[in-house]
This record gives structure tokens, C-alpha cells and sequence, in this order.
């Protein structure tokens, strides 16, 4: 593989993953088409930005002339799909941008992508789609799809087009599904960010409920190294779930960042519940490892350790994101071509 389209790499896993991508393949080169929504952030790869194998172009996975004007010379060999509003609490706000970038755009990307023969399309998708657990078991590829929030229900259609188009059309994809990342370049709305931020900060944190919903937790690099693997070894038509297997309540997980934080745990303040909260994460990935010989490397405590070092060495990134410094720099940058 010598070049890919990447969508969504100014986010949190795509940043990770490009970063980990030109790290790990010389030969390698990076298309980065993101929108720069509220997520999006240029600074994730700025140490990229004057490296010949990564060129970033602003535009929206829903633009059909845009994305053809980028694979039309022919020279991309693979597509990995990030882009997304990736939220669930601005979901139950507005599914409106879930919809449309989350499903249309994931439309747009397979035809465009059919259209100009690519060999190889990767759909980033979550376990969320399989809607929740209770106590026991965990989920295989094999679960039905039982989305909860609107942004699970628009993940799982996305995932139902890509089916469809490997099913009608013999369509090259590959689907992978991951429970909740963690580590650098999360933006501050997702629970690990938030937290240490606002412990740092001596604000509150924000339990829902009663804190005892469960997640299994996986570090970032981890899931970008099943991505890379399911993109050059998986079998087209084939899901493929990740997992950290690090599952642990929301409230014991607040318990560990204070500690390691030094801060005390009357900063907990329990608020009112999530709607339709899903109770429960766990996912079996037997099958990422007997096929892609993929399993999580990172033991959840020192990936946990070093995420908070990041944060504390990188508050100022945090504090650019909350001020919207980095907004009003792309308004200027690229004006209303957007948006
Ligand atoms: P994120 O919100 O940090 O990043 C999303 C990126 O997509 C941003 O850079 C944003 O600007 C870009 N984007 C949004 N709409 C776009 C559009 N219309 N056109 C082009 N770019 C657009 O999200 P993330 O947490 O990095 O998640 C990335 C993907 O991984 C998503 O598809 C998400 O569903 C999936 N996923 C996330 C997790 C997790 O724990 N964060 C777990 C499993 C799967
Ligand atoms: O499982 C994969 C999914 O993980 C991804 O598909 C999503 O894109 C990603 O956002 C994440 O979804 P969650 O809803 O699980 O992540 P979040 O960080 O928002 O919340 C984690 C848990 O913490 C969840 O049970 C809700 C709870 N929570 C969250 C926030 C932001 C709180 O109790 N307080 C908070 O302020």
C-alpha cells in the first residue's frame, strides 16, 4: 500500500492513526480530508506538517466533487473512514450533523470510492452498535445490531450501507468495531479529557447517574494498530471488533484519575443521567486475533499513567480547545469556503 485517503484525521484516533501510520511505513503517503469541525484540529499533526509523505485538504466527506478531485489521478490505493461526529450527549441534542455526516457522508465516501476503483475501503465503527449488556457476556460480531443513542443508530446505518455495497456491488471494505479510547488528542468532551482537565482545574466532575455504567477501556494506539492490520490482512465483507479488555465502572475510573492526579474525590458531583444511557461495554476480539493476530499490548493502568502525563505536559492544548483559539484561527485560515 503506498497511498491512502484518510478521512477525519484531525481528530483524536485519526491523528493517532496517521501519526502511527507514516511512523511505521516509509513508503507510505497521507491524504487527511477533514472538515475541521468543533473536533477537528490541526495541531494534532503539526509535526507532520512539513513531512512530503502528508497533505491535508480541507473539505466534508459529503462533497462528491471534492472527494472525486482527490482520487481521480488514480494514485489512492486504500480509503479509512474516521470521520464522524463521534459524541453521544451532542447526539441526543441534534442528530441532525449525525445524520448527515455520519451516514450520507459514509455514502458518499463508497460510491466515490467504487467509482474510482479503490482497492481497499476501511469503515471505523464502534461497538455502540451492538447497544448495551448487562452483567455478563460481551460482544462478538456476531451480536445484532441494537443501536440506543441517535449517534449509534447512525453509526449502525453506516455500517448496514458498507454491508450492502460489499453484498451488491462486491465492494472491497473491511468494518471494525472498538470500545472507548483512550490516550492523547482526545478532545475535552469525552470523559477521560474532561476529567483531568477539570480535576487540574479544581471544577467539578460530572458523574451520570449513579457512575456505575461500565466501559472497556483501550488505548488509542492499540485500536490503530487493529485498524492497519484489518485494513492490509482482513477479509473483505469481514467485521472485526477491538477491545481493551479493561472494563471498569465510570465511577472507579473517576477513582484512579484523582488518585494519580492528587485531587480529592469530593470533586465527584453526581448529575443527572445520560438518556437512554447503555449500561454496559465488553467485547470479545477472538476473532482480530486468530486472524489478524491483533491483540491490545497496553495494560490499562500504564496506558492511564501516560495519558495523564500527556495532558499535564499538554494543558495548553486543553486550554487552546476550551478558549476556541483554534476556531476563530480556521475561520480566518479558510474563510466560509465551508460550513
Ligand atoms: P473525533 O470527534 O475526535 O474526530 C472526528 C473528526 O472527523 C474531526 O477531526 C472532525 O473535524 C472530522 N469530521 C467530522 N465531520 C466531518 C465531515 N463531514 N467531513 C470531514 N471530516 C469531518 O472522533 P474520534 O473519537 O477520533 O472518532 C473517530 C472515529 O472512530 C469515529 O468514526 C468514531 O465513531 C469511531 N470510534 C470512536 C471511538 C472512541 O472511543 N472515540 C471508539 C470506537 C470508534
Ligand atoms: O464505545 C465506543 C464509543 O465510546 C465511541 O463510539 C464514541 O465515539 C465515544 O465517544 C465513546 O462513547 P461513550 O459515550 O462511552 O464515551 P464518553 O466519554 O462520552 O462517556 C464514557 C462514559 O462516561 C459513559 O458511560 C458516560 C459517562 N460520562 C461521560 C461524560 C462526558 C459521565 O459520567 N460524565 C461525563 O461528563
Amino acid at each position: 500500500m503506498q497511498r491512502m485517503l484518510v478521512t477525519g484525521g484531525c481528530g483524536f484516533i485519526g491523528s493517532n492513526f496517521i501519526r502511527l501510520e507514516l511512523q511505521t511505513n516509509p513508503n507510505l503517503s497521507i491524504i487527511n480530508v477533514d472538515k475541521l469541525t468543533y473536533a477537528g484540529n490541526l495541531e494534532n499533526l503539526a509535526d507532520f506538517q512539513n513531512d512530503s509523505r502528508y497533505q491535508f485538504a480541507r473539505g466534508d466527506i459529503c462533497d462528491k466533487e471534492f472527494i472525486n478531485s482527490l482520487l481521480k489521478d488514480g494514485s489512492v490505493d486504500a480509503v479509512v473512514n474516521f470521520a464522524a461526529e463521534s459524541h453521544v450527549d451532542r447526539s441526543i441534542l441534534d442528530s441532525s450533523p449525525f445524520v448527515q455526516t455520519n451516514i450520507v457522508g459514509t455514502q458518499n465516501l463508497l460510491d466515490c470510492s467504487r467509482q474510482h476503483q479503490i482497492k481497499r475501503y476501511l469503515q471505523v465503527s464502534t461497538d455502540e452498535v451492538y447497544g448495551s449488556l448487562g452483567d455478563d457476556g460481551k460482544f462478538t460480531e456476531e451480536t445484532p445490531l441494537a443501536p440506543n443513542s441517535p449517534y449509534s443508530a447512525s453509526k449502525a446505518a453506516a455500517d448496514m450501507l458498507v454491508r450492502a455495497y460489499v453484498h451488491t456491488f462486491n465492494f472491497p471494505a473491511v468494518t471494525t468495531r472498538c470500545s472507548n479510547n483512550y490516550g492523547p488528542y482526545q478532545f475535552p468532551e469525552k470523559l477521560i479529557p474532561l476529567f483531568i482537565s477539570n480535576a487540574l482545574q479544581g471544577q467539578s466532575l460530572p458523574v451520570y447517574g449513579t457512575g456505575l455504567n461500565i466501559r472497556d477501556w483501550i488505548h488509542v494506539e492499540d485500536h490503530c494498530r487493529g485498524i492497519g492490520a484489518a485494513l492490509r490482512q482482513g477479509k473483505v465483507g469481514e467485521v472485526y471488533n477491538f477491545g481493551g479488555n479493561s472494563e471498569l465502572t465510570n465511577l472507579d475510573l473517576t477513582y484512579a484519575l484523582l488518585e494519580a492526579l492528587g485531587k480529592p474525590r469530593t470533586l465527584i458531583r453526581y448529575v443527572s443521567d445520560r438518556p437512554g444511557h447503555d449500561h454496559r461495554y465488553a467485547i470479545d476480539a477472538t476473532k482480530a486475533k486468530r486472524e489478524l493476530g491483533w491483540e491490545p499490548k497496553t495494560i490499562f493502568q500504564e496506558g492511564l499513567r501516560q495519558t495523564i502525563d500527556w495532558y499535564l505536559s499538554n494543558s495548553a492544548w486543553i486550554e487552546r480547545i476550551k478558549s476556541g483559539v483554534y476556531r476563530s484561527y480556521y475561520e480566518q485560515q479558510y474563510g466560509s469556503r465551508l460550513n
